[in-house]
């Protein structure tokens, strides 16, 4: 971040480290602001444990997937109109000469639903995946400072309609929509005193003492083990997740001890959703089918919205209440002499399936020194009633699809839907969403952090493109794709060798060569600009300062550092939210959009030969952090800041 993003950060640390007085101010402070993005809500009737509630006046059902949702379709009525200012300010800065960007959205102001529909996509690779996808959110979000400045895309997120992100990409996603749509900003601002994105301070250990959090070690073992008890002495099953969802609560919701209460569901009723002033954020997660071990691609995808769980996949093609998951549903409904339950979907919960690959992190506990036998030994037990190769599961229970859809649907036969990580298809990216013709998507942002190279191809922990290719062949799969499109895209090697993994790449632009209508994908691959980012997936302590290093890179990644790459660069991106309106209005495209797709569009060569190893070179000046910049300040440039710092207090 800018000289002052940082200084604010190293100047709280160097505050709480060199003062004692500086310290208790500045947890006033941080208290007074934690009021300020109280998150999505505490609606679970019992904590942690699903429990008993009266049932709304419509008994709550499955239904088929064959269309949206009727709240996401009221929702989109509102959203729509909400992106029209947004995207007339955006497309007015970015500079597409020849195109009247402020007439065009006047013109179709009356009908919101004809105007580019914009949606993001934020892909799995652990903390790497969540910090460098924070980058690219801060940039498109018009709240970060100076993003709507030249070479600048901010406003992109306030434009768009829908939000995903999977595994460490869900984390992402799943943190800033529980903390009421709270910017990556905030976040880094609150330095090393703040309450989430502490993830120097490993889950292994447990928040740090003193925070808000005020636990122990022991106390925070404890208290996983505890709330989880609470959940199996409901009468539900509990799987690793359970665990791992509530100790990745402590590091991304804001509430003490991680929100037990605080459900994805209850994100429908926070004011900004509802009103239609946030996207929607939707979390992806794969089936396991009963017997299935290794994931195949064409396992069922899933996605978790603020309404719904569920799948528009041909297998299951059908959607669960999310509210009152943990209800027993039978062939579709739920019985007349069964209770209404709510409080299954805890956030932590949904994050952790999204990312359940890690829950092999929990299974080492047993070998960590600090954690106390009683949680060792609950972790044997799950282990030892699920049987080896499920470790990785979120157990499901009762599953709400039993009976439902016998005919395809894998799980309808079983009480257990076992859900797993949504990247262990190889679909790292979550575009089964997006693609959907229900939501009639124009463009789709896609970060990807995906760890695809390894050592064999040079650096290891690039994006190649895997993801892609991944939905791709899904997407060719006549059974599978029930009705998706995506756009053509070559084989891994092709990516390397052309580049395309190191800038970002246009996919689909020739509406006319598609199956069916898709959107246009804008890849947006994990690059070194400033920082080597390319660190372990499973790294899982990572300094504010390297942290923030990340997350500047990642901004950079997306704005290709602010245009200095390419100075035309935003307005590509222009170029890509209005491709598909240019061709829906059959309209001439602008010259400079031309340009733009002749650099960015993928157009159709292939160069499958084995590429050359993989390692890129920076392509801005790299920032250096093992010098510590940012933490441990001299101690007369502390003094000088403390002054400095007291005056932003008050702001
Ligand atoms: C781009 O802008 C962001 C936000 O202001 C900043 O953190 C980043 O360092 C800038 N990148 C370059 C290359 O100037
Ligand atoms: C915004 O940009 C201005 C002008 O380049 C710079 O002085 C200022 O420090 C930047 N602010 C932040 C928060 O990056
Ligand atoms: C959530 O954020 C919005 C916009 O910043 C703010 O107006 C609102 O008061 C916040 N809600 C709560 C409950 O804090
Ligand atoms: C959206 O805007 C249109 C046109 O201005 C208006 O007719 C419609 O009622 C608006 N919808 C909502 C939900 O505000
Ligand atoms: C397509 O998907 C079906 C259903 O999942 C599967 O049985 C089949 O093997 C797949 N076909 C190919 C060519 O992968
Ligand atoms: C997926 O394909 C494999 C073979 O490629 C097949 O064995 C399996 O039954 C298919 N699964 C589904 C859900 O169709
Ligand atoms: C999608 O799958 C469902 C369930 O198998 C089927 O009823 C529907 O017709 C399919 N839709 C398309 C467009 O193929
Ligand atoms: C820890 O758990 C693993 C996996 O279940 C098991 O193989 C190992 O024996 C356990 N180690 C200890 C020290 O309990
Ligand atoms: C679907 O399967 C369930 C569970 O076996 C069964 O009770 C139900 O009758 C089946 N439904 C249909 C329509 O066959
Ligand atoms: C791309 O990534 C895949 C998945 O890790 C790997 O198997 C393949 O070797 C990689 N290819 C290149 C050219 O990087
Ligand atoms: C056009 O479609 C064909 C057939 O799917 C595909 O082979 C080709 O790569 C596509 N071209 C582009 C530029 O996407
Ligand atoms: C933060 O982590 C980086 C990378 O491991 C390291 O080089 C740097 O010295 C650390 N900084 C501090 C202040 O610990």
């Amino acid at each position: 971040m800018k000289a002052t993003q940082f200084l604010t950060a190293s100047a709280l640390s160097c505050f709480a480290a060199a003062s004692a007085i500086g310290r208790s101010e500045i947890e006033t402070v941080y208290n007074a602001n934690l009021e300020s993005w109280r998150r999505a809500t505490p609606q679970a009737p019992n904590g942690y444990a699903p429990g008993k509630v009266d049932c709304p006046s419509t008994r709550p059902s499955i239904r088929v997937a064959s269309s949206l949702s009727s709240q996401e379709t009221s929702w989109l009525e509102k959203r729509r109109n909400n992106t029209i200012d947004p995207l007339k300010d955006l497309l007015g800065r970015l500079n597409i000469s020849g195109f009247d960007a402020g007439k065009y959205i006047d013109d179709n102001s009356k009908n919101a639903s004809a105007l580019p529909n914009i949606a993001i996509a934020f892909s799995g690779g652990g903390y790497r995946a969540m910090m460098n996808g924070a980058g690219g959110l801060a940039a498109f979000d018009n709240r970060t400072p100076n993003s709507t400045g030249t070479g600048h895309i901010g406003g992109l997120l306030q434009a768009a309609t829908y939000v995903a992100g999977l595994s460490g990409g869900g984390w992402l996603v799943g943190s800033i929509f529980t903390n009421n749509f709270t910017t990556v900003q905030s976040i880094i601002d609150e330095g090393d005193g703040g309450t989430i994105w502490q993830i120097g301070q490993s889950i292994f250990e447990g928040p740090k003492k003193g925070s808000i959090q005020l636990l122990s070690t022991v106390d925070y073992y404890t208290n996983l083990l505890d709330v989880v008890d609470d959940k199996q002495d409901a009468g539900y099953d509990v799987s690793l997740t359970d665990y791992w969802g509530r100790a990745l609560s402590f590091q991304l919701v804001n509430a003490s001890d991680g929100g037990p209460a605080y459900t994805f569901s209850s994100i429908q009723d926070d004011d900004g959703f509802k009103n239609g002033n946030t996207p929607m954020p939707i979390l992806v997660t794969d089936e396991r089918a009963p017997g299935e071990v290794a994931i195949s691609l064409n396992t069922t995808n899933l996605e978790f919205n603020p309404w719904e769980l569920g799948s528009f996949d041909p297998t299951l093609y059908g959607f669960a209440p999310l509210r009152y998951l943990g209800s027993n549903f039978s062939g579709g409904s739920l019985p007349d002499n069964s209770d209404c339950v709510s409080g299954f979907d805890n956030v932590g919960f949904v994050m952790g399936t999204s990312s359940s690959l890690f829950n092999q992190l929990i299974l080492n506990l047993n070998t960590t020194t600090g954690v106390p036998d009683l949680v060792k030994e609950a972790l044997a037990k799950i282990l030892t009633a699920l049987g080896n190769g499920n470790d990785d599961i979120a157990d499901y229970s009762p599953n709400p699809f039993f009976g439902f859809h016998n005919d395809t649907n894998p799980s309808a036969q079983t009480e257990r839907l076992t859900l797993v990580d949504g990247g262990e298809d190889l679909q790292n990216i979550p575009l089964n969403p997006l693609i959907q013709p229900n939501r009639a998507v124009d463009v789709i942002f896609a970060v990807d952090t995906s760890a695809d190279t390894t050592t064999d191809n040079g650096g290891a922990g690039w994006p190649n493109g895997t993801s892609l290719v991944a939905t791709y062949e899904r997407s060719t799969n006549a059974t599978m794709q029930n009705g998706t499109a995506f756009p053509a895209i070559p084989d891994q090697n092709t990516f390397v060798n052309l580049g395309l993994n190191t800038r970002p790449t246009f996919f689909g632009c020739n509406a006319s060569n598609l199956t069916g209508s898709a959107p246009l994908i804008v890849y947006l691959p994990n690059a070194p600009y400033v920082y080597h980012s390319n660190i372990s997936t499973f790294q899982m302590d990572i300094n504010n300062t390297e942290r923030n290093t990340i997350i500047q890179n990642g901004y950079d990644v997306v704005t290709q550092g602010n245009g200095t790459e390419d100075s035309q660069w935003p307005t590509c991106v222009g170029c890509a939210i209005l491709s598909r309106s240019f061709d829906r209005n059959s309209q001439d495209v602008p010259d400079v959009c031309k340009q733009c797709f002749d650099r960015y569009c993928w157009n159709g060569t292939v160069a499958s030969n084995t590429p050359a190893p993989y390692e890129p070179n920076y392509k801005l000046t790299e920032v250096k952090i093992a010098s510590g910049v940012g933490h441990f300040l001299p101690n007369v440039l502390c003094a000088a800041l403390v002054a400095g710092v007291s005056a932003f207090l008050m702001m």
